[in-house]
């Protein structure tokens, strides 16, 4: 099949090369010549495990193209998938729908023939509707059909997720779009994933509910940590009480600083103004929303405590800036928020991270940036942990020990054990765990 991708983001950059790897003949377009020209190049624009390795043999075999010019691409194109952008929008929050739009409108005025347009980038309930408005006002001489194909897969694991998804979703209103989306992902079928066809609407819906979902069980989790540091439980024992009941199960339970990244934190509040308008109010999810970016400013205050109730002129050092391992991206970041609420306190704060540091200089310009977690740490008052990267578990902590000016650690993603650190001597702060006295040395 001939596949155009538009929009070479996160989610187009995976999804087409990954559809080139199952074989498919693929062109990813994107405005940017910047990013087009890197990519032919073979520069990656994002952080993503074992993306650059597929891209290079997919290009090598002739099935993986990069281009700006829409129009050529898509001469002979069976589907072209909508892969842009939907921020929120400033000021009220919905998902701003004009990169989807104006692209649609695009490759209706491009097309030669009949062909599906798939929307993979997450839109609100009926965009697809407005999308087959566009193209139909466009070519009324074409058959244009357009599907929902939301996309599940997260950053870091995003290719593996693409690979072996635990379900595809196509929303489709009539059967030659049902029948050309089934072809596209008929090389998986052999891994047997459950492929669910619903209306177009349904699959709109499918895709937030799911990230809505998936917040408020981290959420949960959180204020059931908080809860735990009250009456002296164990959040991650509780998780594991509560998540080998299969109705409930195990993953996404992992106590934290509050959800960042791209998706949840714009998704779960589009999904609320959708049912606002609506009438038919999200109260769960809205409450969700307000509790994790409360959450985020609050673990501030858990450093400020860790560090006997005042941080003015000491030195904070943060491990960990992305808001997950294993990508470079700050987008809502717990550190932003946990970095302005320190230096609000009066605190100098320093930061490092693996890969971050790019897009953390930008966004962050008073955050003093260091070139490895020990240089961080040296001579620092606190030692915080962000985000629960690999190198971080695996630091020399006697050395930490030895490089900090007080021994104190404050780990929000739980990676070390509070008994060790208690026998190392730090004064060791985690998220809904016992603190243990300092061991006598
Ligand atoms: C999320 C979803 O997991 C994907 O299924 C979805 O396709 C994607 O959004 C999207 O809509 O594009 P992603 O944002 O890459 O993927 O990252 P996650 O791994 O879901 O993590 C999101 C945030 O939740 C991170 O800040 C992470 O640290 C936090 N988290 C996750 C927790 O605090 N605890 C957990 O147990 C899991």
């Amino acid at each position: 099949m001939h596949i155009v991708v538009v929009g070479s983001g996160y989610v187009g950059l995976v999804s087409g090369a990954s559809f080139a790897d199952f074989g498919h003949s693929v062109v990813c377009v994107d405005k940017d010549a910047g990013k087009i020209a890197k990519l032919e190049a073979g520069v990656m624009p994002i952080f993503e495990p074992g993306l650059d390795q597929l891209v290079e043999t997919n290009c090598r075999a002739g099935r993986l193209a990069f281009t700006t010019d829409l129009a050529k691409s898509i001469s002979g194109a069976d589907v072209v998938f909508l892969a842009v952008g939907t921020p929120s929008r400033r000021g009220d929050g919905h998902a701003d729908l004009t990169f989807v739009y104006q692209a649609a409108r695009e490759v209706a005025e491009a097309a030669t023939g009949s062909l599906v347009v798939a929307t993979k980038s997450t839109v609100p309930v009926g965009t697809g509707d407005e999308v087959e408005r566009i193209v139909r006002q466009a070519r009324p001489d074409l058959e244009i059909t357009v599907a929902s194909n939301p996309e599940f897969l997260r950053e870091g694991s995003a290719i593996e997720d693409f690979k072996r998804p635990d379900r595809i979703v196509i929303g489709a209103n009539d059967p030659r779009s049902r029948e050309a989306m089934g072809e596209v992902y008929r090389p998986l079928y052999l891994n047997q994933p459950p492929i669910m066809f619903t209306s177009r609407r349904t699959s709109e819906l499918i895709k937030y509910a799911a990230n809505a979902f998936l917040a408020t069980k981290i959420t949960f989790i959180n204020e059931i940590a908080d809860l735990c540091e009250q009456v002296g439980a164990n959040v991650q024992e509780v998780a594991r009480g509560i998540g080998l009941d299969n109705r409930i199960g195990s993953k996404f339970l992992h106590a934290g600083p509050g959800y960042g990244g791209s998706c949840f934190p714009k998704d779960t509040l589009a999904l609320v103004k959708t049912a606002q308008d609506h009438a038919s109010p999200l109260r769960i999810v809205e409450t969700v929303a307000a509790v994790n970016d409360q959450r985020k400013r609050a673990m501030a205050r858990k450093v400020i405590q860790a560090c006997g109730g005042s941080v003015r002129d000491k030195t904070i050092a943060l491990l960990g800036l992305t808001f997950k391992p294993n990508t470079d991206d700050m987008r809502d970041a717990p550190s932003i928020a946990i970095v302005t609420a320190l230096e609000d306190a009066g605190a100098r704060v320093r930061g490092f991270d693996p890969e971050g540091m790019q897009h953390a200089r930008a966004m962050m310009p008073d955050l003093q940036l260091c070139d490895s977690a020990y240089s961080c740490v040296e001579g620092a008052d606190a030692m915080v942990i962000v985000t629960e990267w690999n190198e971080f578990r695996a630091l020399d902590l006697k050395r930490v020990k030895a490089l900090l000016a007080e021994p104190v650690v404050v780990d929000l993603r739980n990676i070390y054990r509070p008994e060790d650190m208690a026998r190392l001597g730090f004064h060791y702060q985690s998220i809904g765990r016992p603190s243990l006295p300092v061991a006598e040395s």
